[in-house]
């Protein structure tokens, strides 16, 4: 059977008490709802639709270039009136998943297990044993099989007893739940088309109603608030660098590192604390990353080591390169092998061929280094007039004494040596020293300045 996903997002979240809808709320550096979808596409499902509502455009405008389908539902009425939006366009012969925007933890192999149990005449939902069930739907069950849900607030005191409850995630064959769907009712204690009523519908009618179990109560979260975000946070978290422990990545502290996107490493990795990978990070084989490191969308190469307190984002390095501490890269660093960037050193938009180094408080912009460059302390690439950025070029082998300000367009050419505290706005030739310096003068009448009286 083809499975239709729908995905319910139509809802405001009053209680995250923002002016972003719930569903775009981030976990993990993505919003909720892209965890959903997520999942489902891992499922293999072609159609997933999501019933969106509050917060519409801003909603759709968040997942513009992703292949879903989109049902509005314009007024808010219940979880079942939400799937009947999308059903028109569902086929009959398929069946239906409904996943809620607000669950993003699920995992693929329990939605599969649930799936399977759902073919023709068979209806799947998913429930939990919780601690503590207050306000989810109970399931009721006589001689063990599942007769229907009742909400916390339509609940006898006998049924709020239950401990099973309600995940909200259900599959249904198409045709039987379009005819469920069409004949639900508001008369309830929330004046809502419950999507749960289909339960009751579904043994009135003599189809089998499986309740598949999930392992865990984390997995089934849905978050309402901001500290449920920030629970399901941790817990992704905690799921993310266990995983990457099991391919043998080292932490220094599982609990202290954060990964708000994708991050692959090569063999032994270390990495120490208060790390955060956003985007797409990669590691090669025997990386360091020291403490209070951010890593964004960048490449490290092998064997290099990111000591602590750096920022690097859109850059890219090759084998043994050295970071830091204190070191910032910016997007268009372009780092060779064995490059060395040392304390206080911001690169933007520049490549660094093999072995160079700049070591201490530097800005290297719009820059082309070549190899076996030494950089001294305090060097400044002037590449902005104010209006237009300009390019330096520094040739292989060249030594550029500290302090040196290259106004860029500059060219340095091959083995040349610029003298401490030049200021440089000619091409320097190679193979050369080239200077510029004021005379140094002592003026010997000078006296130092008394405090007044
Ligand atoms: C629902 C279930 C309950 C279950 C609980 C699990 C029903 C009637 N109840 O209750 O049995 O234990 O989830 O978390 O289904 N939504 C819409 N349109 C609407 C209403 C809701 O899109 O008109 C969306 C919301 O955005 C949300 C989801 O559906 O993502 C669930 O809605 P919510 O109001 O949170 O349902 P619960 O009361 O939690
Ligand atoms: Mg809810």
């Amino acid at each position: 059977m083809n499975t239709t996903i729908v995905i319910l997002a139509a809802g405001q979240g009053k209680r995250m008490h923002s002016v972003l809808p719930k569903v775009l709320q981030p976990l993990a550096g993505r919003p909720l709802l892209q965890h959903v979808v997520e999942y489902s596409r891992q499922l293999g499902a072609a159609d997933i639709c999501v019933v969106y509502g509050y917060g519409g455009d801003e909603v759709q405008a968040g997942f513009a270039n992703q292949e879903l389908r989109w049902s509005l539902q314009a007024e808010q009425l219940g979880t079942g009136h939400a799937v009947m939006q999308a059903m028109p366009e569902t086929p009959d012969e398929n069946r239906v998943l409904i996943l809620f925007g607000d669950v993003p933890l699920l995992r693929p192999a329990t939605l599969e297990n649930l799936l399977n149990h759902c073919n023709s005449g068979e209806v799947a939902v998913l429930t939990v044993d919780m601690d503590n069930p207050f306000g989810y739907g109970r399931i009721i069950r006589q001689d063990g099989a599942v007769q229907r849900n009742v909400e916390e607030r339509d609940a006898s005191a006998a049924e709020k007893a239950i401990t099973e409850i309600n995940t909200g995630v259900l599959c249904a064959p198409a045709n039987l739940l379009k005819d469920w769907l069409g004949r639900l009712s508001s008369d309830n204690a929330q004046g809502e088309y419950y999507l749960t009523d289909v339960l009751g519908m579904a043994v009135s009618d003599g189809a089998v109603v499986h309740a598949v179990k999930a392992d865990d109560q984390v997995e089934i979260m849905g978050i309402n608030d901001k500290q449920q975000l920030a629970i399901a946070e941790r817990a992704l978290q905690s799921r993310l660098v266990h995983r990457l422990m099991e391919q043998g990545v080292g932490f220094a502290d599982p609990a202290r590192v954060d990964i708000r996107g994708e991050l692959t490493c090569g063999k032994d990795v270390f990495i120490d604390v208060n790390a955060v990978f956003e985007g797409q990070v990669s590691l090669g084989d025997r990386t360091q990353i020291e403490s209070n490191n951010v890593i964004r969308d960048s490449v490290i190469g092998a064997g290099s080591v990111i000591h602590s307190n750096c920022h690097i984002e859109r850059a890219s390095m090759g084998n043994d390169c050295e970071i830091g501490p204190f070191a910032r890269l910016r997007p268009g660093a372009e780092l060779a092998d064995k490059v060395k960037i040392g304390n206080f050193v911001e690169v933007k938009k520049s490549t660094i061929a093999d072995g160079s180094k700049v070591s201490h408080l530097s800005y290297i912009g719009d820059a082309t280094v070549g190899a076996g460059v030494n950089i001294g302390a305090g060097t400044i690439t002037c590449n902005y007039d104010g209006v237009n950025k300009h390019q330096t070029v520094i040739g292989n082998k060249v030594f550029i004494g500290s302090g040196t300000q290259l106004i860029a367009p500059v060219e340095i050419g091959e083995g040349a040596t610029i003298g401490a505290g030049s200021t440089i706005s000619k091409p320097a030739p190679a193979n050369a020293l080239t200077l510029e310096r004021s005379k140094q003068t002592t003026i010997s009448s000078w006296k130092p300045p008394k405090k007044k009286k």
